[in-house]
């Protein structure tokens, strides 16, 4: 009786833990449709509206290869850089974004992945957190 009672809540356990951790498609969609917000909100005036950026001021983000580096998307939109790296200097730098919830910039990361990349990007808040 004690032994079934134990099989029982790790199996009730592991069913949270999934449901948990596994996004639905809809949660995915509905994540996708925040970011596109957030993304006009604070990205677009300089990374426009199609990703392209603007020519020696704002690099375009439709880089696969960028766009499948997670921990350099996230350090990029919590910090910024104090660096220009891609433009010899001429431009604004990117701001630090760290204003922005973990769970906007795991939407933002969802949206340019889904929309440029060559697979949707899921970022944990957890992850978004232990980087800040
Ligand atoms: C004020 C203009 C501005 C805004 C707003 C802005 N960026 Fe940037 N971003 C830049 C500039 C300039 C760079 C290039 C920095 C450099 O030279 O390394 C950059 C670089 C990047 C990079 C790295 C590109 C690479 O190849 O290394 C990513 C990713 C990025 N931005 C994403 C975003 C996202 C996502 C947002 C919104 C949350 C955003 N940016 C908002 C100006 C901006």
């Amino acid at each position: 009786m004690h032994c079934m009672k134990h099989t029982l809540s790790i199996a009730t356990l592991l069913a949270t833990f999934s449901l948990g951790t596994v996004a639905s498609e809809q949660e995915t969609r509905h994540l996708i449709g925040l970011g596109a917000l957030t993304f006009a909100d604070n990205c677009m005036k300089c990374h426009k509206i199609d990703g392209y950026g603007e020519e020696a001021l704002y690099p375009s983000l439709r880089d696969p290869g960028l766009l499948a580096n997670k921990p350099l998307l996230i350090d990029t939109v919590l910090h910024g850089r104090s660096a220009p790296r891609r433009n010899g200097g001429e431009e604004d730098l990117m701001p630090a974004l760290e204003f922005l919830t973990d769970r906007e910039i795991s939407a933002i990361i969802a949206f340019i992945t889904n929309t440029w990349g060559d697979e949707v990007l899921l970022v944990s808040e957890e992850e978004i957190k232990a980087a800040r």
